[in-house]
């Protein structure tokens, strides 16, 4: 009923519109801005265990892995640790290199995924300390941690996962603080970007409606496409995978996540005037670098649909589609980007007619290998 939906057509909408309330949640009573001080006692591990971690492998399934690739970045940039980041399907058939210098941080929405949980149990027969990311109090997944940072997201339905990402998102760049601090790396760093997270709240509940009606905009102009691109480099490299995996999950589009400066070695040439492109292209390091993959997609007359920081004049000119972003920075930035995309990827799927929050062939949770 709508009721249960709080007003909302599907929970999926319910669901994005409680980002802002999800990733508060997740970081409220653990972080002092005044001091730059994070509290994780939920992490029970030795100041001398921190110092001894050498290397950190993730390991996720599905939407939990993009934010994994993600806390790639954060954790190396910050921590200095090498992060893998592993498909879980994989990570528990490979020859893995963990000792107990290891931390491995499985990150699962149900806490309940038949792979993650078997990548878990051989981390931890290896020696690896556990510190889990997951959103169910008590399931299979938190039992078998060391330790686990539950996201606040609250109960997720619809079957695309939505604020259990975003919340994911917050949990890592805590963890990714908390061990920097805890390892003495760049604490003057760490707390200019926790007044950064303590601003997303605000900025996604001002920012909602907003991308709400530009994505039904973009979605009546481009739902008949039948193959969707998107693209994106360095931190927000997984958000474009994480946008596509929404689209094609909920709208059955084919759509392709890439590197951007990968997309020269084969999906080019798929580019002709039927292919909308998603190029996440924020103002950050690796703007100009966009700039020139977005010409080769014009110069292919691919139908650029560009998320730009709000003020840049120059994309919007080249693209047929423009998406504002906020100013803010490149660690709160994934957290940020995602939301216009999930809301994307519905519109496209309402538009369509699909079952949103039930689509064919997927589980919530899959606890069979
Ligand atoms: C299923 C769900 C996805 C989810 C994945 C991993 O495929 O449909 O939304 O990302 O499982 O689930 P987990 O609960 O481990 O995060």
């Amino acid at each position: 009923s709508m009721a249960e939906k709080g007003g909302f057509r599907h929970f999926m909408l319910k669901e994005i519109y409680e980002q802002p309330q999800a990733v508060l949640n997740t970081f409220r009573g653990r972080l002092n801005p005044e001091t730059g001080e994070i509290s994780l006692p939920e992490i029970s591990l030795l100041p001398e265990e921190i110092q001894r971690i050498s290397k950190i492998f993730i390991v996720a399934c599905g939407t939990s892995y993009h934010a994994g690739l993600v806390g790639k970045y954060l954790l190396e940039r910050w921590v200095g640790i090498p992060v893998e980041v592993d498909l879980a399907s994989e990570f528990r058939y490979r020859h893995l290199l963990i000792d107990n210098h290891t931390l491995a941080i499985p990150i699962s929405q149900s806490g309940e995924t038949a792979d993650t949980l078997a990548g878990l149990r051989m981390a931890r027969q290896m020696g690896a300390k556990i510190i889990s990311i997951c959103n169910v109090l008590g399931s299979t997944i938190t039992r078998e941690s060391h330790g686990t940072i539950y996201t606040h997201a609250g109960p997720e339905i619809g079957v695309a996962s939505t604020k259990a990402f975003t919340s994911q998102l917050t949990a890592l760049l805590l963890l990714t603080f908390y061990l920097a601090q805890a390892r003495g790396t760049s604490p003057e760093g760490c707390r200019e970007l926790l007044s950064a997270l303590v601003a997303v709240p605000g900025i996604l509940e001002n920012w909602l409606p907003k991308w709400h009606k530009t994505s039904e905009e973009i979605a009546q102009r481009f739902y008949k496409a039948r193959n969707f691109l998107y693209l994106g480099r360095n931190i927000h490299f997984p958000i474009a995978l994480e946008g596509a995996l929404k689209l094609k999950e909920i709208s059955y589009i084919h759509a392709e996540g890439y590197a951007a400066g990968e997309m020269k070695h084969g999906p080019i040439a798929l580019i002709d005037e039927q292919m909308p492109v998603v190029a996440l292209a924020p103002k950050d390091h690796v703007y100009e670098k966009m700039v020139s993959n977005i010409e080769e997609v014009r110069s292919r007359r691919g139908q650029v649909i560009s998320l730009v920081t709000e003020g840049d004049e120059t994309l919007p000119e080249v693209s047929q589609a423009t998406i504002h972003l906020p100013q803010v920075v490149p660690e709160v930035s994934p957290i940020v980007a995602t939301v216009p995309l999930q809301l994307l990827a519905y519109e496209i799927a309402v538009t369509l007619g699909c079952d949103v929050d039930q689509p064919r062939n997927l589980a919530k949770s899959v606890t069979v290998e």
